[in-house]
């Protein structure tokens, strides 16, 4: 199929890899929406984003990643944040995505989209909230050179064919589907022989744990989300001058290093951002949007459920024809990479 760069294809190149969920029939893209075989149409197509659901479930991701659609670029902050986390979760070189076809689940704003499109991968970008629209905006070259293709999907509904990707990745998702197994699971049917699955989730244990967050979900989340950025942002204002002054003092090793990473766990709000700053790799303005974003992401979503290191990995090895290539304890939590056997 060609077209012409700087045109919209009627008809993206990587919609040969929809597919009905159970079925596994083709479906094609026309004009104004999905249809399967028999004519019926599947999803609605709407500014370019097939919108296989419409459940606002998850509709605090669709308002944070449309309002702070750039805030995590790389190409935003001049930064490395994005791409160091996926080729240290990966375990991969940039190179290795290059030519690689990869579905990529729950994308959000696209952070990560950013980073595999400039490394030369094809992606399909599906989520299940409107913060699809927001990665598509950011990413619409690549849409015209027939390199993304973007739809509003369920994890547990992946419209996509079986064992078709190079890649699936799902950074950032898995806490927050509300069956994570499962989940994973069903993003494993994705994978082709010989590719690979890249997964993280929250952890529970000492350095990841933040007790704030779970003693004030229960009542963060019965906000709406406007009320609760309001009150996040608030709460950023007021805290992120007094952590970035006692922060600077906690600089180095010994018992400052434990009282800095103490303040870290402590703290109500994501103070990631404020070390990034003192590490002179973001601007204070940046951190202070950066940490306004992450504590909403704290705070609004519907489920959040971390997991032990050993039954992470437990889960990765349980994945049939799979071998763990990579299982590690990061900034995150746990993260990890499965291979398919070739067959
Ligand atoms: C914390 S955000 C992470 C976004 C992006 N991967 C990143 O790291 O910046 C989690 C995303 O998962 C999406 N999500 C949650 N449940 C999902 C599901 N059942 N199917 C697909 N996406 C889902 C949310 O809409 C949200 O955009």
């Amino acid at each position: 199929m060609s077209h012409q760069p700087g045109n919209l294809p009627d008809v993206p190149e990587l919609s040969v890899l929809l597919a009905d969920p159970r079925t596994q029939e083709p479906l094609q893209w026309r004009g104004d929406g999905v249809y399967d075989r028999s004519g019926r149409r599947r999803a609605p197509i709407a500014d370019g984003v097939a919108e296989f659901v419409s459940d606002p479930t998850q509709d605090h991701f669709g308002l944070q990643w449309n309002r702070f659609a750039r805030t995590q670029f790389d190409s935003h902050t001049g930064t490395t944040v994005s791409r160091d986390r996926l080729t240290h979760q990966s375990g991969l070189r940039l190179a290795d995505f290059a030519g690689r076809t990869v579905l990529e689940v729950g994308c959000g704003a696209g952070r990560f989209t950013e980073v595999l499109l400039g490394a030369g991968a094809s992606v399909v970008s599906l989520d299940f909230s409107s913060a699809v629209h927001a990665n598509r905006s950011a990413h619409a070259l690549a849409e015209r050179e027939g390199r993304a293709l973007f739809a509003r999907a369920d994890v547990f509904e992946l419209p996509v064919r079986r064992r078709a990707f190079d890649i699936v990745l799902c950074y950032g998702v898995l806490q927050h589907t509300g069956a994570p197994r499962r989940a994973l699971r069903c993003l494993w049917e994705a994978v082709a022989p010989g590719g690979l699955l890249l997964v993280d989730r929250y952890r529970i244990g000492l350095r990841n744990t933040v007790p704030a967050k779970y003693a004030l979900r229960p009542l963060t989340r019965r906000l709406g989300s406007e009320r609760l950025l309001t009150a996040v942002r608030a709460s950023v204002d007021t805290l992120l001058p007094h952590e970035l002054s006692l922060l600077g003092h906690l600089q180095g090793g010994g018992v400052r290093g434990l009282a800095r990473l103490a303040v870290n766990r402590a703290a109500p709000n994501s103070v990631y951002p404020v070390n990034l700053h003192l590490a002179g790799r973001l601007d204070y303005e940046t951190a202070r949007i950066w940490s306004t974003l992450d504590t909403f992401d704290m705070y609004g979503p519907r489920y959040d459920s971390p997991q032990r290191f050993r039954s992470f990995r437990r889960d990765l090895h349980a994945l049939e024809d799979g071998d763990v290539v990579r299982c590690i304890i990061c900034g995150q939590g746990n993260a990890g990479a499965v291979r398919r056997a070739h067959r």
